[in-house]
This record gives structure tokens, C-alpha cells and sequence, in this order.
């Protein structure tokens, strides 16, 4: 008999019945994959088909039954995600806040690898599973990043024009998608080599200020100046001289963006109601985003310099002076340039994006030098055994092949990566590995903090161990390791992050060496959008000597 009476098991089998023709399906995969299209589930290799004597394991097998045809997922029957109960208003507010990290860690455990949260009337799906993240970061069929949802972590930040707080579908993102990545490229975030190299040195003089009066400090605030310092040179081309005393403040474009990112996240655990209040979240980061926007438009207006032409966005990316010169002058092959209303908000993004992410791990960063000493003597090792002086420029070849340096920073990503709300929006009703079933327009994040250290993944996930990326198998699954997310909407930054953190690591560590001197146990910021360092404090103490040799 061609025709077979198929349905998903875990559903009532009136609800989901349906006759499939078997007959032009020759193989099970064929099967599998005309199941899943039925069906909406996401992976077809994880499809299996039961009957009441067990396993059907071939076509003929199949065949065979005449009975109703049992489908699976993951040897599973389908499974509606759980979480904990629900209070009225806040919903699971103080189940997961303030270690939002650690509590869903605990949630994973007891609800499973999908779990289902409500925090001030918005709900979010967790994940800790790398086979359902391959799923959500695909831009697929089933999934999309869609900020403009009220129930999406970005919501209050959303515009449409910009990326990483713009849908995936709004008509700017491909544009806005087109012209910013080429300015990031590996060639061209080579060219911000000396940049970066001076901004490391211009920290000096008060590292040096501070070990003299042999002064701790604290991790992030030091390190929030030195990315700041870095990022609105690359993007703006602009000195903030945050080192020029001890006492500098911030840039007020660097103080404002600390605020968008802290208060984008502050108005997401808030009460919808409470935004019509004078001083909410949602009203300071109106304010907040402003005034941002007019300092921006301000410091772009410098660019470009008199007489530069116009270039193609390939030579414009490896010729231009900043991230900013460069998108004023960068024109496709319709000699269009990126629409002026997209400018300034995209500016605003990539500033936001790159020095909220590299000051929060940077600190990590040090945290991790200073309480691991044996760590921070290897990576001195390795660059002194590269023949590097202080005075040497840095080249881009020998800064990204040094093994143990590399090791150091991927750990770090693992265990500390700063970024924790990567969501993305189901287009349909969708079926992921698990077994999970997931409603047409439920917002799903992939936590990076529980995938990283997720015991099915990794071996001993919560040990800091830069040796484990000796082993060629280090990651069991693709996904397991995705610190700048993944799919078309991953970050489009991460050659020059890669390029800053190993960079500030090497000349840093080649100067100071770091001592934990944190007198309590570290705390990260719960109510900031990423994670962050509140308390690690250092001493950077100058180094008089270095193997073999005097400094
Ligand atoms: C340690 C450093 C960094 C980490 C861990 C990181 C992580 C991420 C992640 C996880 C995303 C995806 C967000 C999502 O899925 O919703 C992202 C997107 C993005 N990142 Fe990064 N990032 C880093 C540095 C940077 C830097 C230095 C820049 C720019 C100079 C940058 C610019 C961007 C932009 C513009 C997007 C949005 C891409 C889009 O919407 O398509 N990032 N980043």
C-alpha cells in the first residue's frame, strides 16, 4: 500500500493524521525530508518512524505497516518547552534575576535544553543546545532576527535602518549589510594595526602613574577608556585622549554609549506600563539616543577630508581613513553610496557594538591574566620569543600565530564572552532538535554562557583551560562555540575584535605584569545588555626583566 497514515507522536493523532504517498519516496531520507516539510521540523535527519512494534528502520520496513505511523524527533515524542511558574506581572522575574547567568544555567538542568521564560510580560525561549542554535541562526525558513517584536531582548533599541537593532527583512538591513562588513574585512582591519598599537601605548603613561603609586584599579573602567579610545578612532576617527592624567573622564560620546547600552537593557526587564513614567528606562534612552545620534552626526562631519574621492567599497574599505571616511565615500557598482538617513544610526551601531563588547571582555581579560599567573607567564613567554619590543610595530601575520595567545583568547570567549542576548524570531511553528516545539513568532536566544559550558559539549566546561584548543576535536559540535554568533546576522566586527583583544594582551602583558588584588568575589552586572565586570581589581606592576634578559 503506497499511501501510510503518518503522525507526530506527542500530539493527539487526530490532530496531526495526515496520509502521505510513499510510493516516488524510494529512500527513508526522501521520506524524512517530505515528512519535515509536512511536519516543520527544522532538521529531517532526526525524524524516525515508529509503530506499535517499535523502530521502523527501512523503507520496506514502511512499507510493510499498515498500522498508523508514529513520527519522532530525536528518538522523541514532541515536547512543548517548560519553565517555572509564572507570577503575575513579573512573571519569572526572580527566578532568573539578578544571576540571570546562573539561573539559567539551573533552569537548563531542570527544565531541559529549551525552556520557556516571561519576564515583565514578554516571552523568551531559551536554548543551551548547539544543534537547536544552528536551527535559530540559520535565516532560514523558520527563523529571522526581528527586533521590531515586543517580545525580542532589542526591542526598546529597535530601528530599522540600522543593524543589529534592525529586522532582518526591513529594506535598509541589505544595504546597511552590503556596505558596512567590507570596511571590517581582514584587510581592512589589518590597517587599524597602528591605531590600535597607539592607543595601547598612550595607556601606558598612567599604568605606569598608577604602579608607581602602586594603586589597584578597576578592570572595566580602565579597559571601557582604552576601547573607547581604540573604537572612536577606527570608526570616527577621532582622539578621545582618554589617557592623558590618571583622572580623565570619558568622552561624552563614550559616557553616552555605557548609558544606551545599560538602559536598552533596563527598559526590557521593565514593566511595559511603566514607560509613559518621566525618568524610565525607556525615556532616558530616548533622550540618551539623541543626544548621541547629534554628537555623531557632529564628529562624522570631519569626514571626508577635502578632495578624497569617491571609491568603490572595495578600495574604499582598504583606502579610507575610518569606518566613517569610509562609508561617506564608499560607492557600490551603481556608483550609489549608503543612503545619508542610514548613516548616522549605523555609526552609532557599530561605535555601540564594538566598545560595549571589547571593554567587557577585555576586563574579563585581565581578570583571567591576573588570577591564572601561569596563563600570563606563557603569553610572556610567546612574545618575547617573537622578537617583539615595545617599539616594534606590530605585524598582523605574527600577532594572529601565536598559538598561546590565540588559546588564551578563545578560552576567554568561551567561558567569558561578553554577549548574551542573541535572539531571533520563529517565522513558523517549527519543530527543533529536542524535540521542542516551537510557536509561529516566539522569540528564542541561544545563550552563549550555557552553550559554552554545556557538559554534552565539552569536557570539564567549567574549568578555564586555554590547552583544551591544542585537541583538533575541541568543539563536538559547530555551534557549541559561537562567542560572535553565527548566520548571516552574526557580528560583523570580529576581525577587528580579534585583532584589539589579542593586541591589548601582548603589549599589555609585555609591560605589566598583572596581580589580582580584588577583595571580594568577582560580580558581573546583571541589569547591563552584556555581560560585564563590576569589581576586579588589579595592580599592573611594571616589568623589570624578562627571560634571560633585562627589559
Ligand atoms: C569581543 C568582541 C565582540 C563580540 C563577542 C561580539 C559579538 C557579537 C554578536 C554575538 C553579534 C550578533 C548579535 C545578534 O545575534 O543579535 C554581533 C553583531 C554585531 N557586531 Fe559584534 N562582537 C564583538 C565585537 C565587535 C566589534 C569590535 C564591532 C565593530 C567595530 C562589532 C560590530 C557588530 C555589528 C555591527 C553587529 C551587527 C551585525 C548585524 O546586525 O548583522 N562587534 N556581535
Amino acid at each position: 500500500m503506497a499511501t501510510k497514515l503518518v503522525y507526530l507522536e506527542g500530539s493527539s493523532p487526530e490532530a496531526t493524521l495526515c496520509p502521505v504517498d510513499i510510493e516516488r519516496l524510494e529512500t527513508l531520507d526522501k521520506l524524512k525530508d517530505h515528512i519535515a516539510s509536512i511536519f516543520s521540523v527544522a532538521e529531517a535527519g532526526s525524524i524516525s518512524f515508529h509503530s506499535e512494534s517499535g523502530l521502523l528502520t527501512s523503507i520496506d520496513e514502511i512499507n510493510r505497516t499498515v498500522a498508523k505511523i508514529g513520527v519522532r524527533v530525536d528518538n522523541q515524542v514532541i515536547r512543548e518547552p517548560h519553565g517555572p511558574r509564572e507570577l503575575p506581572f513579573v512573571g519569572n522575574y526572580f527566578e532568573i534575576h539578578p544571576d540571570h547567568i546562573g539561573n539559567h544555567e539551573r533552569l537548563f538542568h531542570r527544565y531541559g535544553n529549551v525552556i520557556k521564560t516571561v519576564v515583565m510580560g514578554r516571552t523568551v525561549y531559551l536554548t543551551n543546545d548547539p544543534r537547536v542554535a544552528k536551527v535559530v541562526f540559520g535565516e532560514n525558513e523558520f527563523f529571522t532576527k526581528m527586533p521590531s517584536d515586543f517580545n525580542h531582548p532589542l526591542f526598546s533599541m529597535n530601528n530599522n535602518v540600522a543593524l543589529f537593532i534592525g529586522d532582518t527583512t526591513s529594506p535598509a538591513f541589505k544595504l546597511a549589510h552590503k556596505f558596512i562588513p567590507p570596511s571590517m574585512s581582514t584587510n581592512a582591519a589589518q590597517r587599524y594595526m597602528p591605531i590600535l598599537q597607539n592607543a595601547v601605548q598612550d595607556s601606558f603613561t598612567v599604568f605606569d602613574q598608577l604602579d608607581g603609586r602602586q594603586a589597584a584599579w578597576n578592570t572595566y573602567q580602565y579597559m571601557l577608556k582604552l576601547s573607547g579610545q581604540v573604537m572612536t578612532k577606527v570608526v570616527l576617527g577621532m582622539d578621545v585622549d582618554h589617557f592623558d592624567t590618571v583622572d580623565t573622564q570619558l568622552h561624552e560620546i563614550v559616557r553616552l554609549i555605557g548609558d544606551y547600552v545599560l538602559l536598552g537593557r533596563t527598559s526590557s526587564l521593565s514593566l511595559p506600563c511603566l514607560k509613559y513614567l518621566p525618568f524610565s528606562s525607556a525615556r532616558r534612552l530616548s533622550v540618551t539616543t539623541h543626544r548621541l545620534i547629534s554628537l555623531l552626526d557632529q564628529a562624522a562631519a570631519a569626514w571626508p577630508l577635502p578632495g578624497a574621492p569617491d571609491l568603490p567599497i572595495p578600495k574604499a574599505a582598504v583606502q579610507s581613513t575610518c569606518i566613517t571616511d569610509y562609508l561617506k565615500r564608499a560607492v557600490d557598482e551603481k556608483n550609489e553610496k549608503l543612503p545619508h538617513e542610514y548613516l548616522i544610526p549605523n555609526i552609532a551601531v557599530v561605535l555601540a557594538a564594538g566598545i560595549s563588547t571589547t571593554s567587557s571582555m577585555l576586563s574579563y581579560i585581565l581578570y583571567l591574566l591576573a588570577r591564572y599567573p601561569d596563563t600570563q607567564t606563557k603569553i610572556f613567554q610567546e612574545v618575547v620569543d617573537n622578537n617583539v619590543t615595545p617599539t616594534t610595530p606590530w605585524a598582523y601575520d605574527t600577532l594572529m600565530s601565536l598559538p598561546y595567545l590565540d588559546h588564551f583568547v578563545k578560552e576567554a570567549l568561551r567561558l567569558h564572552g561578553p554577549a548574551f542576548q542573541p535572539a531571533r524570531n520563529a517565522k513558523k511553528d517549527v519543530i527543533v532538535p529536542g524535540a521542542y516545539r516551537i510557536p509561529a513568532g516566539a522569540v528564542v536566544n541561544p545563550l552563549f554562557s550555557s552553550l559554552h559550558r554545556n557538559g554534552d559539549y565539552w569536557d570539564n566546561p567549567g574549568r578555564f583551560d586555554p590547552d583544551r584548543w591544542m585537541a583538533a576535536d575541541v568543539k563536538k559540535h559547530r555551534m557549541a562555540y559561537t562567542p560572535f554568533a553565527a548566520g548571516p546576522r552574526g557580528c560583523v566586527g570580529f576581525n577587528i575584535a580579534h585583532l584589539e583583544l589579542r593586541l591589548v594582551v601582548a603589549l599589555l602583558v609585555y609591560r605589566y605584569e598583572f596581580v589580582d588584588v580584588s577583595a571580594e568575589p568577582m560580580r558581573y552586572d546583571p541589569e547591563y545588555l552584556l555581560d560585564r565586570l563590576m569589581n576586579c581589581y588589579v595592580r599592573a606592576i611594571k616589568r623589570t626583566t624578562r627571560p634571560g634578559k633585562e627589559l
